[in-house]
């Protein structure tokens, strides 16, 4: 079914459930037809549409919380699938405002693009935790931050912690899927959180100091499809190497973050209000600027190269869980060794299974690489065998380890001091 029948079909639901007086129910649809724009979005290469089908989803995702408190919403659609909204240069919710940040922005071509860009973010995920091998203790501290952000405290006793994460560790080793779980965890009101997966890298030094703007439109997009969940990655990327501080534009930045967190933190435990969680990443966490670091207090996590136990969890859930059988069970533990596959990150494990099923697949499907009409091949079963010893020995040739014991040794002593500084080479 195409994605623009699933809207229509979504919000007749809705519509009907609403009508019936079933709240619940018609929040429900609402949720997923704001989720089914997102996605549209995403798929759109024109900015234009690309903002109209945010602005749909954010208007989905209003009549959704209205739903929630008890207020039937009185189907203010503006427009449907493949249409465009009555007025496409007003965007709105459903209380026909939009936030002041991005309507002073859409007055401007570089308002525009930053607009675009920061819509761009927003992420539909299914990551959850069980998709993560290997980081039990982790998850652990993860949960722990986050019913810290919600809980209240009683009276005369100051909150410590704000919530907000800051995940240091090699690449490759699950930060971003780790926050993207943390994202759907999220449920407060019957609501999903939002993911915003915002690349620092590629937004500073755009559109000369204007990346403070997008920040702040950043959190104001948030707050509006509260719960959300911002997660900065490379933040490092906002100051300069070897700890010299940060440059004026990251300064700038750095400034506006620091103000949106500090007001979010002070809401996020007040059921009433909108919540907006930090979650930062970085593999580079000595070169951060000192008053980033603090604000994430006890809340600094290692993301570390799994070890051996670790690595054997994420290899049966490349493998085993996703139906792939071995010839020998005791593969598994053999390739989860230090001998096999010490320094490899979860990146690297996944490249590792994939080239093995890959070269598994080819010799067992010769024809997948030699038809001439590719109705030969649409829609025919692949022949599988367990995967071969032999498979994973030629697979471990191909796909080297990324982390080396130096690296892993450097992330080590600078959770213990952040004052360590890797040896420049
Ligand atoms: N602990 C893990 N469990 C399962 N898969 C993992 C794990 N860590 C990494 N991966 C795999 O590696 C990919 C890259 O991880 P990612 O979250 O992007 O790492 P990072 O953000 O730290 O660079 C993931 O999409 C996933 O396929
Ligand atoms: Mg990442």
């Amino acid at each position: 079914m195409s994605w623009i029948q699933d809207v229509k079909n979504t919000r007749e639901r809705a519509e009907r459930l609403s009508a019936a007086g079933d709240l619940p129910g018609a929040a429900a649809a609402y949720n997923e037809l704001s989720e089914i724009w997102l996605a549209a979005a995403s798929q759109s290469f024109s900015p234009e549409d690309r903002r109209i089908r945010m602005d749909e989803s954010l208007r989905n995702r209003e009549l959704a919380k209205r739903c929630k408190s008890g207020i039937s919403p009185v189907a203010p659609h503006s427009g449907g699938a493949g249409e465009t909204p009555s007025n496409p240069s007003t965007p709105g919710n459903a209380n026909g405002t939009i936030g002041k940040i991005r309507a002073q922005l859409s007055n401007d071509d570089i308002g525009k693009m930053l607009i675009a860009q920061v819509d761009g973010f927003a992420q539909t995920s299914s990551v959850t935790w069980d998709d993560i091998g290997g980081q039990d203790a982790l998850i652990s501290d993860l949960k722990k931050a986050l019913a810290s952000a919600v809980v209240k405290y009683p009276e005369g006793i100051k909150r410590e912690a704000s919530g907000d994460i800051l995940m240091v560790g090699p690449p490759g080793t699950g930060k971003t899927m780790l926050a993207a779980a943390l994202a759907n965890s999220i449920c407060l009101d019957g609501m999903t959180g939002r993911f915003y997966n915002v690349g620092l890298a590629g937004l500073k030094g755009h559109y000369q100091g204007n990346t403070e703007k997008a920040i702040s439109l950043l959190y104001e997009t948030a707050r509006e499809n509260s719960p959300a969940l911002v997660f900065m990655d490379e933040i490092d990327s906002l100051c300069t190497s070897r700890g010299q501080g940060v440059d004026a534009s990251g300064r700038a930045i750095l400034g506006v973050m620091l103000s949106e967190m500090d007001g979010m933190a002070k809401k996020n435990s007040d059921p009433h209000a909108s919540f907006v969680l930090t979650v930062a990443a970085t593999n580079t966490p000595w070169s951060l600027d000192p008053a980033l670091l603090s604000r994430f207090g006890e809340n600094r996590v290692l993301v570390a190269a799994p070890a051996a136990k670790g690595r054997r969890e994420i290899l049966r859930k490349l493998l085993i869980e996703q139906g792939y059988q071995l010839e020998k069970e005791s593969d598994l533990d053999w390739l989860a060794e230090d001998k096999q596959t010490a320094g490899y990150s979860g990146r690297d494990l996944r490249s590792l299974t994939s080239v093995a099923k890959r070269s598994m697949e080819m010799e067992m499907n010769p024809q997948l690489s030699q038809w001439k009409d590719l109705k030969e091949v649409a829609g025919t079963e692949v022949k599988l065998r367990p995967l071969k010893h032999s498979d994973f020995t030629a697979a471990l040739k191909r796909v080297p380890p990324s982390i080396t014991e130096e690296t892993m040794t450097n992330f080590i002593r600078w959770c213990e001091d952040p004052n360590y500084r890797p040896t420049a080479k």
